[in-house]
């Protein structure tokens, strides 16, 4: 585990968003990289079926260096299991690689990543689809959703559930798992966690050609 980044590290302009780099750890096509204590990479089974896509990393994930591990990570595992799907068959990512936070008292909260820096990290998204091949993704929230059809505009109630065909995959969109967590009151985050429960199974039919 790596010490976290400063919130203010020295402003440098090594920022482009035109760079090509190798590896996720020389990545500086937009800003995040400063005030993250380091990129989360996808991980999970090579060539897997089923992707899943999240937003960006957390706090956990972000000290960790691996995706869905912190309390979005523990509700997603316990859907993943209630559809019949062992996390360790499906392949974990993130839109955006880096942890996007703002400081409140002495904890980092999570911030939305701006278009821009999606639109920065969908050169790694798109590796990692080119690389894994699935023949199913899963977009968890509407930013996930976004990168995924690259559509700005793209509106999770329009594809809930439903199955949209992108180069040869079928993408299916749900709510993120912090919803299920933040909904505010108890009806709604069990409904919430349903839905994902759901389009998992969807999922699950569809990587077996059902
Ligand atoms: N939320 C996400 O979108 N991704 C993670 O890896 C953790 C929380």
């Amino acid at each position: 585990m790596k010490k976290p980044a400063h919130p203010t590290p020295p402003p440098s302009d090594e920022t482009d968003p035109a760079q090509q780099p190798d590896s996720l750890e020389a990545c500086r096509r937009c800003d995040l990289w400063r005030h993250a204590t380091q990129a989360v990479p996808g991980e999970g089974r090579r060539r897997a079926r089923i992707m899943l896509v999240g937003e960006q990393p957390g706090d956990g994930e972000d000290l960790a260096g691996k995706p869905f591990v912190g309390p979005a990570g523990k509700l997603l595992d316990r859907a993943l299991a209630e559809a019949g799907i062992p996390r360790d068959d499906v392949f974990i990512t993130n839109a955006v690689k880096h942890f996007k936070w703002e400081l409140r008292g002495k904890r980092r909260l999570h911030k939305t990543p701006g278009q821009r820096e999606v639109e920065a990290c969908m050169y790694w998204l798109e590796r990692e689809l080119q690389q894994e091949a699935p023949a199913v993704v899963v977009a968890l929230g509407a930013t996930a959703l976004k990168a995924l059809l690259d559509d700005a505009h793209a509106r999770l109630q329009e594809h809930f559930n439903k199955v949209t065909r992108r180069e040869g995959r079928a993408v299916l969109a749900t709510w993120h798992p912090s919803y299920a967590l933040r909904a505010p009151d108890a009806a709604a985050r069990e409904r919430a966690y349903l839905d994902i429960v759901s389009a998992l199974e969807h999922a699950r039919q569809l990587a077996a050609g059902k």
